[in-house]
């Protein structure tokens, strides 16, 4: 499958997760175009193609809430031609636990409501290190593989 892959990352751990997601991906022989949203201005043909999956990957701000680059990467999906809008889509991001159980990973939930997501969520505590981070990744991309599997082509 051709895959987007677009993180936005403050302090490196959301990148981190998405080089990993990127590296199981590939290890599958899927085809992974990865970018950070805050530089996708310099490559403006990355979102001129069509995608069989879109992974969003984000931190999450204050009490829950997406941060800005997210929502000025989303508000750009929503204006290209309907051929490359995302039809199907699975989000993962990093957050800590310590600002509160109920925002934990909150972006993840508003974008979940906001595209109506039916793939799972994958909620990374910090920066993803070590097997158990790793096995979480590796689980979370096989799950969103077969669930992709599952549905209708794009
Ligand atoms: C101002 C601020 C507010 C935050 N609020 C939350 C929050 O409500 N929920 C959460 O899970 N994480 C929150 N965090 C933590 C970050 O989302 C977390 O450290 C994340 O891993 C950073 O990812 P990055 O290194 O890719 O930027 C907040 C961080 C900052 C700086």
């Amino acid at each position: 499958m051709r895959i987007l892959l677009a993180y936005d990352s403050l302090s490196g751990n959301t990148r981190e997760a998405s080089r990993l997601v990127h590296g199981q991906l590939a290890a599958s022989g899927h085809d992974v175009a990865e970018i950070c949203v805050s530089t996708i201005a310099d490559h403006p043909t990355v979102l001129a193609m069509q995608y069989d999956l879109h992974l969003l990957g984000t931190w999450t701000g204050g009490l829950g809430r997406t941060p800005a680059g997210m929502k000025s990467f989303v508000a750009r999906l929503s204006r290209l031609p309907s051929e490359f809008q995302p039809k199907n889509i699975a989000l993962f991001g990093t957050g800590e636990t310590q600002w509160g159980m109920q925002w934990f990973c909150g972006a993840l939930d508003r974008l979940a409501a906001y595209y109506k997501t039916e793939y799972p969520l994958l909620k990374l505590e910090q920066m993803p290190s070590g097997d158990s981070s790793r096995r979480q990744i590796a689980a979370w991309v096989a799950a969103v593989l077969a669930r992709r599997a599952a549905a209708s082509p794009a």
